[in-house]
C-alpha cells in the first residue's frame, strides 16, 4: 500500500480517510509483530523526535517515548513545561518553531483545543496531536479502534456504549469519529444532560450515516454493549468545584453492573480512571484498559512515527 502519510500531520480524525487509517491499522501489526518478535529495531535511527507537553500525561507520554526509542530514534522529553523558557513567557509559536529546528517530528499535547493544528501550520515536519483540551485526541480514537476490531473482526453491526463526561472528553471524540468512518455501528451516549456529547460529534455521526442513542440510565442499557467505554468525569475542565463534585460518581461500573454485561463484551477506558471502575473489575477477562488496549497503544504510535517519517511503499 502507498505510504499517502509521509510528511504528514495528525491533528484531527476528521483529516483522515478510511484508507489512511486502513493503512495506519496495517502499520500497527506489522509493529506487533516487531515488538513480539525482537523488541523493535533501528529504523529511525538518525531522527529525533520531540513530545512538547503542555498538560499532564502518562500514558500518551510515556508511550510516544518508548515508540520512538523502540524503532531506534531519539527524543527531546519535554512533559510539563514548567522547566522550558515557556515559565519565562516565550509564545507558543516561538516555542514550536524552536523545537522543530531540532526535531524530525513533534507531538504536542496542549489544554487548549485547536493548538497541535496551530503548531502544524508553524512548522515544516508532521504533527501529532497528543490531545488538544477538550477537543480531540486522535492516537487514543486510532488505537481504541483497531482494539475494538481486532477483537471482534468487525466495526459493523457493533454498540459502543460510551459513559461519562462526553462532552468533555476527548478521547470519546476521536473515538466516536474513527469509528463512524470504519463501519456502519450502534452507538449509545450515556451520561446526564450537562455532559451530553457536543454538537459536531454528533454531527459528524449523522453525516457518516451512523446512528446514535442518548440515555442517562447506565443499567437500562448496558446488556446491549459490545463495547463498555468508560471515561472520567474531567475535574480539571470545571470552573465549578461544585459540580464536579454533584457529578463524579454519576456512574461507577462496579461487580454489581458487571453481572449485566455480555460475556463477550470489552471493557474499556482510556485512563486514567478516578472512581467510576472499582478496582474489583479490573482482574475481570472483559477489562483491558490496563492489558491490550495501552500494548496497542504503543504499537499504534510506533506505527504513525514510522508512517510520517519513513518514505517509500509500506
Ligand atoms: N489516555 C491518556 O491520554 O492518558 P494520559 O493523559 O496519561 O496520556
Amino acid at each position: 500500500m502507498k505510504n499517502f502519510l509521509f510528511g504528514k500531520d495528525i491533528v484531527s480524525i476528521d483529516s483522515l480517510s478510511k484508507e489512511h487509517v486502513e493503512l495506519i491499522f496495517e502499520k500497527t501489526r506489522e509493529m506487533a509483530e516487531l515488538v513480539k518478535k525482537k523488541d523493535g529495531d533501528r529504523r529511525l535511527e538518525g531522527k529525533i523526535i520531540t513530545t512538547a507537553f503542555f498538560e499532564p500525561s502518562t500514558r500518551t507520554y510515556s508511550s510516544f517515548v518508548a515508540a520512538a526509542q523502540r524503532l531506534g530514534a531519539g527524543i527531546i522529553p519535554l512533559n510539563g513545561m514548567t522547566n522550558t523558557s515557556v515559565a519565562k513567557g516565550e509564545s507558543f509559536e516561538h516555542t514550536i518553531k524552536v523545537l522543530s529546528r531540532y526535531s524530525n517530528c513533534l507531538v504536542v499535547r496542549h489544554p487548549e483545543p485547536g493548538k497541535p493544528a496551530e503548531a502544524a501550520g508553524f512548522v515544516d515536519i508532521p504533527v501529532i496531536n497528543a490531545g488538544d483540551g477538550i477537543n480531540e485526541h486522535p492516537t487514543q480514537g486510532l488505537f481504541d479502534t483497531y482494539t475494538i476490531r481486532q477483537y471482534f473482526g468487525k466495526i459493523d453491526g457493533l454498540t459502543v456504549v460510551m459513559v461519562g463526561d462526553l462532552k468533555n472528553g476527548r478521547t470519546v471524540h476521536s473515538l466516536t469519529k474513527t469509528l463512524v468512518k470504519m463501519g456502519k455501528l450502534t452507538l449509545i451516549y450515556v451520561a446526564p444532560g450537562v455532559l451530553r456529547m457536543p454538537n459536531d460529534v454528533r454531527n459528524t455521526v449523522v453525516e457518516m450515516g451512523g446512528r446514535f442513542d442518548e440515555v442517562e440510565n447506565l443499567a437500562s442499557v448496558i446488556s446491549l454493549a459490545d463495547v463498555v467505554y468508560m471515561t472520567r468525569v474531567q475535574k480539571e475542565r470545571f470552573l465549578d468545584h461544585t459540580e464536579y463534585e454533584r457529578l463524579k460518581d454519576y456512574y461507577v461500573l462496579d461487580k454489581s453492573l458487571l453481572h449485566k454485561v455480555k460475556k463477550n463484551a470489552l471493557i474499556m477506558h482510556p485512563l486514567p480512571i478516578a472512581g467510576e471502575i472499582t478496582s474489583e473489575v479490573d482482574s475481570d477477562s472483559r477489562a483491558i484498559y490496563l492489558t491490550q488496549e495501552l500494548s496497542n497503544g504503543l504499537y499504534l504510535r510506533m506505527a504513525l512515527l514510522d508512517l510520517l517519517l519513513l518514505q517509500g511503499r509500506k
